[in-house]
């Protein structure tokens, strides 16, 4: 299997190095200092920890992911082997230009340089590249260890032979690869969760139920239908009819706001971001953040292990 690069070793760099060496790739995870290859590694730990506890692998497959890995800072002796990158650094596009511009020149003619950038478009991004034909954006999901899709972008000089190895990268990583056709801000999965979340602040700030109420709303009804059939099929199955005549009287009455709702403005400002900061839409102490994040984990889990007994079956 090719060997992948790993550039930034933060949230997304070290899960995505998992998933990947899961898969049975060689991986070089790249990052700035000793303090951010401890807090990978630590992170490495306790994700293989969970993924062993909820049987998703055996105790035996740890040192083999764990051996596929490999920790470092020699940046520039590390991509001067690669074929194939992947950027995960902080989202500042000046950041990440800057990189581009360190690495090109020492990367082979073949080396497929691919962004998880969270949002920026893959020709933004490549501006000042000399080869942006081998530029692409990835972009996976957290965990990306634990969660299938990766939207694929390409930007306008984006080559077909990139386009290529990418799926044939991600196929092997056991991802569920959707490849995004123009080059549009927030890709496919951030807008349609965005415009749930813009409708869900318009919600509360109108006073129409209370937080917790709209989020059972969800989970206990839409939620529930999303993970088997996505809003199109799902309409499909309703009837259009039915969903076409909602559409025409609702989509006038649906929040527009352009900014960041009323409540949420005013956590923002207060300095209340959330589960990091104990206070957010919801209080959070440590016992609520352990139990709601090793709630979600078990069932991201769950669907996973799903997800990879129907790849087997395909396969055979
Ligand atoms: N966190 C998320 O939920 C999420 C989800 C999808 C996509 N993303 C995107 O992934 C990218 C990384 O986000 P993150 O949350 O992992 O950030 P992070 O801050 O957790 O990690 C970034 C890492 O990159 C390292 N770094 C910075 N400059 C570097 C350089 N020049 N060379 C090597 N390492 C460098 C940092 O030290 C840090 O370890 C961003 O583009 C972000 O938008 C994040």
């Amino acid at each position: 299997m090719k060997e992948l690069t790993i550039i930034g070793c933060g949230t997304m760099g070290h899960s995505i190095g998992l998933a990947a060496a899961w898969a049975g790739f060689p991986v070089k995870l790249v990052g700035m200092n000793e303090a951010d290859l401890e807090t990978a590694h630590k992170g490495l730990q306790n994700k293989l920890a969970v993924m062993m506890e909820n049987e998703l692998i055996e105790s035996d497959e740890v040192s083999r992911i764990f051996g596929n890995i490999e920790l470092s800072m020699s940046l520039e002796e590390i991509v001067s082997s690669s074929d194939f990158i992947f950027e995960v650094i902080p989202e500042q596009i000046e950041l990440k230009r800057v990189l581009y511009e360190r690495i090109e020149g020492l990367v082979s003619d073949t080396c497929i340089i691919a962004s998880n950038t969270s949002g920026f478009k893959p020709s933004e991004l490549a501006k000042e590249m000399k080869h942006p034909n081998r530029f692409i954006v990835t972009h996976f999901w957290n965990p990306a260890h634990l969660i299938p899709l990766v939207e694929v972008v390409k930007g306008e000089h984006t080559d077909e032979r990139t386009i290529e190895q990418v799926m044939i990268v991600l196929d092997q990583m056991n991802k569920k690869a959707v490849l995004v056709k123009k080059e549009i801000a927030g890709f496919i999965g951030n807008r349609l969760q965005y415009a749930l979340f813009r409708e869900a602040q318009y919600l509360l700030d109108i006073g129409a139920a209370t937080k917790e109420d709209i989020d059972a709303a969800v989970t206990y009804s839409i939620g529930r239908r999303l993970p088997i059939t996505g809003p199109l099929m799902t309409a499909d199955m309703g009837g259009l009819d039915v969903f076409s005549a909602i559409s025409n009287y609702l989509f006038s009455e649906l929040g527009t706001a352009q900014q960041s709702g009323e409540t949420l403005a005013n956590l923002v400002n207060a300095k209340q971001l959330g589960d990091k900061s104990g206070q957010g839409f919801y209080k959070w102490d440590e016992d609520r953040s352990k139990e709601v994040n090793e709630e979600r984990e078990r069932t991201l889990i769950h669907f996973l292990k799903n997800d990879l007994n129907n790849r087997e079956e395909e396969r055979k």
